[in-house]
């Protein structure tokens, strides 16, 4: 196709397609619309309507009553590492706790790999969430923690997405053990004046035994000088004070908020901070999960996202994160959907993505069943049938 204008493409006979646009369809957040059509251009969403009215187009897709959905938004995932820690998730299935302390092995890991070996994990576990539906995804950095390994990873994530984060504080390497001072000291200076270009977030780890809010603050307001938007790993081992501080400083998510207080979930209600959840962590380190409908209840936007990394939830999948996010944390079908696609497009600060109103990005998925209600009715089954991504069936 190179060389020639973008064909466009219409996909005919959708049975019930979720447009997250709620002046469409139904009126509830989700906007469905049953028996439509919806027609790509340009990478575009150009037209929606009723199957059979859609004008012509170059190629079609029939989606024989089928579901359509945005593609997923993936907000918060470390996928620039190398080896895995399988074993440490067998300890903690035979009883161990999660500290974070395994943070250190895919560190040492990542130091040694090339360039290359880190590149091709990426793009591996880059072509897997397509495959489960992700069209956008946010990387973060974390596993290098010298200049030279962050610089090199946020360079690689850079290949794949632009939505990069700068994770330099994600724990204190070795090498600075007793001197975290020291460390917080270089992430904020020629560490992030190195990595600042090559990134549009920071986020750091505010958590015991990674960095303490005073610490969390120096980092994340050097961020921001450095024009960076901020993100913050919360509350997910503890009552840190993380929900607080990314409150505080206008952070555009606050992720994991496992353990809250009143006095947290107030604050995040009255912000614009998204409290992003990630289940797949309190699978993956057998931890109670975060109370969903307690935050949606006060009326807190919520995100689901993987969290992908090899210590606390291996997994690229957003349908297995929706399926834990309803079952687990009482988020309704339609809550969960709205949150793996519109809510991480507001915790990464987009408006093209996470819904196919007119003018969206044409980033979408066709599933193999009739309803998005089957993602988490179906659990562990693979039902995306098709991805568009940018217009271009993938
Ligand atoms: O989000 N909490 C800090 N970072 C990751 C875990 C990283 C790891 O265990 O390697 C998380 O869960
Ligand atoms: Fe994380």
């Amino acid at each position: 196709m190179s060389g020639t204008a973008a064909r466009s493409l219409v996909i005919q006979n959708i049975g019930e397609l979720v447009t997250n646009d709620p002046s469409l369809g139904d009126g509830s957040a989700l906007g469905v619309t049953r028996d439509a059509a919806v027609v790509v251009a340009d990478g575009r969403v150009a037209w929606i309507g009723p199957t059979g009215s859609a004008p012509a187009a170059d190629d079609a897709i029939d989606a024989t009553g089928a579901a359509v959905l945005p593609g997923f938004v993936d907000s918060h995932a470390h996928l620039v590492f190398a080896g895995d820690r399988a074993a440490e998730f067998a300890a903690r299935m035979a009883g161990e706790p999660y500290t974070g302390g395994g943070i250190r092995t895919t560190v040492a890991a990542t130091r040694k790999a090339s360039d290359d070996a880190l590149r091709a994990n990426v793009a591996r576990l880059r072509a897997e969430a397509l495959r489960h539906g992700t069209t956008t995804v946010e990387i973060k950095s974390g596993y290098g923690l010298t200049t030279v390994d962050e610089v090199r990873s946020l360079r690689i994530a850079g290949e794949v997405t632009t939505e990069t984060t700068f994770l330099g504080a994600h724990v204190v390497p070795p090498e600075y053990d007793g001197r975290a001072d020291d460390y917080v000291s270089l992430v904020c200076g020629s560490m992030l004046a190195a990595a600042a270009p090559h990134a549009r977030w920071i986020d750091v780890f505010c958590e015991r035994g990674a960095f303490d809010v005073d610490q969390a603050r120096a980092v994340l307001t050097a961020g921001e000088a450095a024009g960076l938007g901020l993100r913050v790993h919360a509350n997910q081992l503890s009552h840190s004070g993380g929900v607080q501080l990314a409150v505080s400083l206008g952070a555009a998510s606050a992720d994991h908020c496992t353990h809250l207080t009143d006095f947290d979930v107030e604050a995040l209600a009255g912000s614009r901070t998204v409290a992003t959840l990630l289940p797949g962590a309190e699978f993956s380190t057998r931890s109670p999960y975060p109370d969903a409908r307690r935050l949606l209840d006060a009326g807190v936007t919520v995100a689901l996202a993987s969290d992908c990394n090899p210590g606390s939830s291996y997994t690229t999948s957003l349908p297995f994160c929706i399926a834990l996010a309803v079952r687990e944390m009482r988020m309704t079908p339609a809550e969960a959907v709205w949150s793996a696609t519109a809510g991480g497009a507001r915790a990464l600060r987009r408006t093209d993505v996470g819904h196919l109103g007119l003018g969206a990005r044409a980033d979408l998925i066709l599933l193999d069943a009739p309803s998005y209600l089957h993602l988490a009715y179906r659990p562990g089954v693979g039902l995306i049938r098709t991805v568009l991504l940018n217009g271009e069936p993938r």
